[in-house]
C-alpha cells in the first residue's frame, strides 16, 4: 500500500465535523458531500482500508440522521458515524471550549479567550462521547487517526477503557508559544492528554518547537530526543513520535481544473467586469485570525501612498461565511463592511470602485476562476496554522504571472518563502509597500517566483502529506 496501512488493516477517522452537510426537517435529511483537501485525500485509503469516519453531523442531533448517514455511506464507499451531541453540549463544546478558548489561546496572546470552566467540563464530556463511538467501531488492528483542535482527549480516554490500538492525531492549526500557553488554567491536563497519542503531528517545525518546549516546561519527567521530521518525547514508560507533516493540496486537481475552458470563460468574464488593469484577491473564511481589517487598511494605504494606482487596482475580497452566530464574529463582520463602505466612499469615482466585497460561499469554479483571473493574492493572516489559499493561489495560476503576497505568521510561509513576498500583517504601511511592489513586478521575476513555488506544491501535495504522517505512524 503507498499509505503505509497494511493491506488489510482499518483505518478510522476521528474529526469534530464529517465530510458532509446534513439539512433535516421532519425526520428527513438530506445529504450533500463537503469537499475539501482532507477529504479528498482521505476517501479514497479509507475506500481501500474499509474505513469509518467519526464525526459531529453540524446540528444538534435529531432524527432522520442515523439512515441519512447509512445512505450517503453507500455513495461514498466508506462509513460515516456520528458522535450526537445535544444542543448544550454543542454550545459549551463547540461555541464555548474550542472557539472561545482553544481557537483563540492556539492562534496567539492577543486574542481575548473566555476560560470558563464549564466549557472544560463539557470539553472532557464531548471528547468520552468520541472515544466511546471510536472504541465500539471498527477492528483490533485498525489505526485511529484524530484530527484537530476539537479532539485532543480522545486517546486518553481510549486508553482508560482499554482500547490500545494506535492512534495519531494532527493538529490543524498553530501550537501556541508556551507563555502564551501557560495562561490556560487546564494546561498540564491537556499536554497529558495529547502525549497519550502515540504520534503527534503539527503544521510547521515553529509549532512543533513550541509544544516540545511547552511539555518540557510543563510536564513532570518528559525526555526529548533525535532530530529530523520526526523526533520522540518519552514520558514514563510510553514513547511519542512528534512530527512536522506541513499540510497541501491537490494540486493536480486545481491546476487542471484552472485549464478547463468552464474556468477560462469564468475568469474573462471577472475581467470584463473589473476592467482594471490589476485585480489583487483576498479569500478567507470570516475569521478575526486572518487580518481582514488590517489588509484592508493596507488598501487604503496603497491607494493614498501611490495614488497613480487608483483607477488600476482593485481589491476583490471574498469572505466566507463562518461562525457568524458568535458575537465577535459578527462584530467583525460589521467592521469589514463599514471598512469597505468607508475605503470606497473615499475612493470611488464612476467607473471604479476600489473594493469589491462578496460575503458568500463560492463555487469550486468560480473560486478557480477568481485565482485565474487576480494578479495579486493578498493572504496576510494575522496567524494561521498553515493557509491553504496561498497554495491553491499558485496551483490554479496557470499563467503563472501571478503574485502572492504572503503573511509571515501564515504556515506556508515555510515553503513558499521561495516565491512569494513575506510580509508583517500588522505592518500595515509594509504590506501597502508590498502591494505596490508586486503590482510593479517585472513578468520574468513573476514567473520565476511563481514557477519555484507551483513545484514545490506539485511535489509536496495533500497525498503525499497522508503518506508521510502513516509512513512515521506505522514505522516500527
Ligand atoms: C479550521 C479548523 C477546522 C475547522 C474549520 C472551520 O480550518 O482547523 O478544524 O473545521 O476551521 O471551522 P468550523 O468551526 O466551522 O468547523
Amino acid at each position: 500500500m503507498p499509505n503505509g496501512l497494511e493491506d488489510d488493516q482499518g483505518l478510522i477517522v476521528v474529526s469534530n465535523r464529517l465530510p458532509v452537510s446534513l439539512e433535516c426537517s421532519g425526520g428527513t435529511c438530506h445529504s450533500s458531500p463537503v469537499s475539501g483537501g482532507l477529504v479528498t485525500a482521505l476517501s479514497p485509503v479509507l475506500r481501500e482500508n474499509n474505513g469509518t469516519w467519526i464525526g459531529w453531523a453540524g446540528a444538534p442531533d435529531v432524527e432522520g440522521v442515523e439512515s441519512a448517514l447509512r445512505l450517503f455511506s453507500e455513495e461514498t464507499g466508506y462509513n460515516l458515524l456520528q458522535v450526537g451531541l445535544t444542543a448544550e453540549q454543542i454550545q459549551d463544546f463547540y461555541f464555548g471550549f474550542t472557539n472561545q478558548i482553544l481557537w483563540p489561546l492556539f492562534h496567539a496572546s492577543q486574542f481575548e479567550c473566555n476560560f470558563n470552566p464549564d466549557y472544560w467540563r463539557t470539553y472532557l464530556d464531548v471528547n468520552a462521547l468520541f472515544a466511546f463511538r471510536t472504541i465500539e467501531s471498527g477492528e483490533a488492528d485498525d489505526y485511529i487517526w484524530v484530527h484537530d483542535y476539537h479532539l485532543m482527549h480522545v486517546a486518553k480516554y481510549m486508553r482508560e477503557a482499554g482500547d490500545c490500538r494506535r492512534t495519531g492525531f494532527f493538529l490543524h492549526i498553530p501550537f501556541p508559544s508556551v507563555d502564551c500557553f501557560k495562561r490556560l488554567p487546564w494546561r498540564t491536563e491537556l499536554l497529558q492528554a495529547l502525549l497519550e497519542y502515540d504520534q503527534i503531528g503539527f503544521q510547521t517545525l515553529h509549532d512543533r518547537r513550541n509544544f516540545l518546549q511547552a511539555i518540557s516546561s510543563l510536564v513532570p519527567n518528559v525526555r526529548v530526543f533525535g532530530r529530523g521530521q520526526v523526533v520522540y518525547a518519552t514520558v514514563g514508560s510510553r514513547t511519542v513520535k512528534v512530527g512536522t507533516f506541513p499540510i497541501s493540496i491537490d494540486y493536480k486537481k486545481f491546476n487542471e481544473t484552472a485549464r478547463s475552458s468552464v474556468v477560462r470563460k469564468h475568469s474573462q468574464q471577472v475581467h470584463k467586469a473589473l476592467p482594471y488593469p490589476k485585480i489583487i484577491l483576498g479569500v478567507d473564511r470570516l475569521d478575526y485570525t486572518k487580518g481582514i481589517p488590517k489588509r484592508l487598511m493596507a488598501m487604503h494605504r496603497l491607494l493614498t501612498m501611490y495614488p497613480e494606482l487608483q483607477g488600476n487596482v482593485s481589491l476583490l475580497q471574498v469572505v466566507v461565511p463562518s461562525r457568524a452566530t458568535i458575537p465577535m464574529y459578527a462584530r467583525l463582520k460589521k467592521e469589514i463592511e463599514c471598512m469597505v463602505g468607508q475605503i470606497n466612499g473615499e475612493f470611488s469615482v464612476p467607473g471604479y470602485v476600489p473594493i469589491h466585497y462578496q460575503y458568500r460561499n463560492l463555487t469550486f469554479d468560480e473560486l478557480l476562476a477568481y485565482y485565474r483571473a487576480s494578479s495579486v493574492a493578498l493572504v496576510t493572516p494575522l496567524r494561521d496554522g498553515m493557509n491553504l489559499v496561498a497554495k491553491e493561489y499558485c496551483a490554479a495560476n496557470v499563467e503563472r504571472n501571478g503574485v502572492l503576497v504572503l503573511s509571515e505568521f501564515a504556515g506556508a510561509a515555510a515553503q513558499l518563502r521561495n516565491g512569494a513576498i513575506l510580509v508583517n500583517p500588522f505592518d500595515v504601511e509594509g504590506v501597502a509597500s508590498a502591494i505596490h511592489q508586486a503590482y510593479t513586478m517585472d513578468k520574468k521575476e513573476r514567473l520565476k517566483r511563481m514557477d519555484r513555488m507551483r513545484e514545490s506544491i506539485r511535489k509536496n501535495d495533500i497525498y503525499k502529506w497522508v503518506d508521510s504522517f502513516f509512513a512515521s505512524a506505522l514505522a516500527k
